[in-house]
């Protein structure tokens, strides 16, 4: 395979001609979690190459067990007398390797080179219920107009890449293989080298390709938004490195997270009514409702009453102060009848089990969002119904509003 040779003739100068390898950031956050195992831990680091982060993380004084699986017998070679660890030459996509075994997994700069989701489903299958798995990719993060280009750079550098990733591509990818997601972010890492490394690379770049690529690097490079430059042979450039960190947990779908108190908050404006609606900003649990509509809300914390809850989150959320509330099975106001029910169980996409409990608020105050700026909004009751149906809401607060709205229309 014409993979494995291009790894083999990288191999002896991997380390040293690969600018990110051993950069010491890369190394500290992509073993975090290894500190929450036992001091003997079973590791693989599959396509794990020159085996730089167990070999480091060994070299530290850890006592972890490690496993390196590289299709590349020459990545391996320069390690194979460590009898630290364990080498298998074998395909990370469909391995040998035992069941429901490994404590901890790294996944580095790997899944470009293979099918990523069946790569994934690989380590689910040899990780340890509650173990962790960490991938850490390069991904795309700049401005749509350079895709086109940095790809081709990419492709004309190293054909064998199927494909390049884009942020938030891999927390999505895990979830669909069966991991909970538990963090991700991205980390940005510059780096120097001259032209003659970067276009040689061990002799694995095609001649063919080279006056192209340098090409597109000073295209690149002309444009100050790019952080890619070329001055006097030398390239400046920067990667944006995706930290995607899961765990295997067979029984996270049938667990419900903590009470949740979803808070609906009502106003007269010229006698009309409105509620606040903002969007959702969280970008790394549940990405996938990323700017859907919701209700401020939010979790119980440990001794606080449902009221309390409420008053502590729509301050924090909106910066409102409520003045008074109720619980919509138990208030007494014209709108709702004793029927109308308060709790609501929603499960969304079997990832997290939300119990949650609406409660309706006046507050005063003008609306201001905390952290992030989640556009809250007053939105007309009258004009409620439609808004729900033609705009993306949090399927949490679906079922609430929907019995708001129709609760309304019942008693006006
Ligand atoms: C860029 S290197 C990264 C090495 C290592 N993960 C690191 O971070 O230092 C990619 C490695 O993936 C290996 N590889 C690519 N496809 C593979 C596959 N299908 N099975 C196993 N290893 C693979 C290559 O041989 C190479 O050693």
């Amino acid at each position: 395979m014409k993979l494995i040779k291009q790894f083999n003739k990288r191999a002896e100068k991997f380390d040293n001609n690969t600018v990110w390898v051993n950069s010491d950031e890369l190394f500290h956050k992509c073993t975090l979690q290894l500190n929450d195992l036992v001091p003997d831990a079973r590791c693989v680091d599959l396509g794990g190459g020159t085996g730089y982060i167990p070999r480091k993380d060994i070299a530290n004084g850890s006592k972890r067990r490690w496993t390196i699986v590289d299709i590349s017998s020459s990545m391996l070679k320069n390690n194979n007398d460590n009898k630290n660890f364990t080498f298998v030459q074998e395909d990370i996509q469909s391995t040998t390797l035992p069941s429901d075994y490994f404590h901890f997994a790294i996944i580095r700069s790997v899944l470009h080179y293979t099918n990523p989701s069946k790569t994934i489903k690989e380590a689910w299958r040899i990780l340890k219920n509650e173990g962790y798995v960490v991938i850490c990719e390069k991904v795309f993060e700049y401005d749509d107009e350079f895709f086109k280009k940095y790809n081709k750079l990419i492709k004309l550098r190293n054909p064998f890449k199927k494909q390049t990733f884009r942020k938030g591509d891999l927390p999505k990818l895990v979830e669909s293989c069966g991991f909970q997601l538990l963090k991700s972010h991205v980390i940005k890492e510059y780096y120097e080298t001259t032209l003659d490394s970067f276009l040689d690379r061990s002799g694995t770049i095609p001649e063919k390709n080279k006056n192209e690529v340098v090409e597109i690097i000073e295209l690149l490079s002309a444009s100050s938004k790019f952080p890619l430059t070329i001055k006097d042979q030398k390239i400046k450039f920067c990667h944006a490195w995706e930290l995607t960190y899961c765990k295997k947990d067979i029984d996270s779908k049938k667990r419900i997270s903590p009470l949740v108190i979803s808070i609906i908050v009502e106003r007269q404006f010229n006698t009309e009514t409105y509620i606040l609606l903002q969007k959702r900003k969280k970008r790394i649990r549940e990405p996938e409702f990323y700017n859907y509509w919701e209700l401020p809300q939010g979790k119980v914390n440990f001794g606080e009453s449902l009221f309390e809850t409420a008053k502590r989150e729509l301050k924090e959320e909106t910066n409102l102060e409520i003045e008074n509330y109720n619980l919509f099975k138990l208030e007494n106001n014209q709108y709702y009848t004793e029927s109308f029910d308060s709790e609501f169980i929603v499960t969304i996409k079997g990832i997290i089990n939300y119990y949650a409990i609406c409660i309706k608020v006046n507050a005063k105050g003008i609306p201001k969002p905390n952290v992030l700026d989640t556009e809250p909004t007053w939105i007309n009751v009258k004009k409620l119904d439609t808004f729900i149906e033609n705009e993306k809401i949090y399927p949490l607060n679906y079922p609430m509003i929907k019995k708001y709205v129709d609760a309304f229309a019942n008693n006006t």
